[in-house]
């Protein structure tokens, strides 16, 4: 049986794979495949492994013969599971390994972001360093500010840990109760959060939760930091928000409209920007690949996969 893999992935994914006997075949671009490239290279596959940034859609869960489609990645809003349902492909996803990792990155842009990291890089590497000051690049002090997490899940949870610990007040807002944290609306949260952390997921409820109405609500001076994806943020309002001075700072590993960041972003000094790697450690990117495949394998043999989610 064969399997398409549409990135190179750790090689520990693809032993498995072959181990189990499957035909692999790996493409390896760094761009993402082209639709009319993915719908071909799919054809006489039983298992695809595709990305964040493929589109699986009905058309491509209507190949024949295609059985389960193991997303190497847990939020899979690129996936049409209501479509993989009706024509009885199995879907999985990638939960759990690359939670430390996205909390990690999360913790990085929140402290490159409330300490001007980057600011302070571009100073030294433009030689404009003119000595110690007090009034120097001062920055949002973590210790007793509030940290508003929307979406205390895996992820959200691990961020809260790691944030408690640099001595922030956590709350969240959710749909549903979290037992240890305190739950508030959305409205209140954005009035009364210094740094607001988005890790819920891609859904037609959560896009543009974040618009410019939402930033006009956060506390003058404050952060947002977005490791979820990136339609969850009007990108437009946020530049808005930075470049009017409202906002503090912004660290932001997801975009818009990826790979693409809005020009003015990327001029933006306060903005601390990444390029999707919130799960890129060796550690979690290898039990990704390896998660996917197990999910893969245990499909194909007619058992039930450990992470299916369609
Ligand atoms: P998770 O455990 O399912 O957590 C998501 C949380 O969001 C849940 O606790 C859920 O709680 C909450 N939620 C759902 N809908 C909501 C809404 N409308 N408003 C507010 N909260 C809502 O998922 P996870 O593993 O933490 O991953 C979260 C997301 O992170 C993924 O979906 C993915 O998009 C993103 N991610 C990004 C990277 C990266 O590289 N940057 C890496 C991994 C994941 P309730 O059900 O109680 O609302
Ligand atoms: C990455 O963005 C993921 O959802 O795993």
């Amino acid at each position: 049986m064969r399997v398409f893999v549409t990135q190179a992935i750790d090689p520990a994914g693809l032993a498995a794979l072959r181990d189990a006997g499957l035909e692999v075949q790996q493409r390896d671009d760094p761009r993402p495949i082209a639709r009319g490239a993915l719908l071909d290279a799919v054809r006489g596959c039983a298992g695809l492994i595709p990305m964040p940034t493929d589109r699986i859609d009905d058309a491509v869960l209507a190949t024949e013969g295609l059985k389960v489609v193991a997303h190497h990645a847990v939020g899979h809003d690129n996936i049409d599971l209501e479509a993989a349902k009706r024509r009885g492909v199995i879907v999985t996803n990638t939960p759990g390994v690359l939670t430390a990792a996205t909390a990690d990155l999360t913790l990085a842009l929140l402290l490159a972001a409330a300490r001007r990291l980057i600011e302070a890089d571009r100073m030294m590497r433009a030689d404009a360093f003119e000595g110690w000051r007090p009034l120097l690049l001062r920055g949002l002090a973590l210790d007793g500010a509030r940290l508003g997490v929307v979406g205390l899940g895996r992820i959200g949870r691990a961020v809260a840990q790691r944030a408690q610990a640099f001595g922030m007040q956590v709350v969240h807002h959710s749909r549903s109760e979290k037992p240890g944290f305190t739950r508030l609306g959305l409205e209140a949260l954005l009035e009364t959060s210094d740094v607001v952390s988005l890790h819920c997921p891609l859904t037609d409820d959560t896009r543009h939760l974040i618009d410019a109405a939402a930033l006009a609500r956060m506390k003058p001076g404050a952060i947002l930091i977005n490791t979820a994806r990136g339609p969850v943020v009007d990108e437009a309002a946020l530049v808005e928000a930075l470049d009017s001075g409202h906002l503090g700072g912004a660290g932001l590993d997801v975009f818009e409209d990826e790979p693409r960041a809005h020009p003015k972003l990327r001029a933006q000094p306060r903005a601390v920007l990444a390029p999707h790697i919130g799960s890129a450690t060796v550690a979690a990117r290898r039990q990704m690949a390896t998660k996917a495949a197990a999910n893969l394998i245990a499909a194909l043999r007619g058992e039930e996969p450990p992470d299916r989610i369609a």
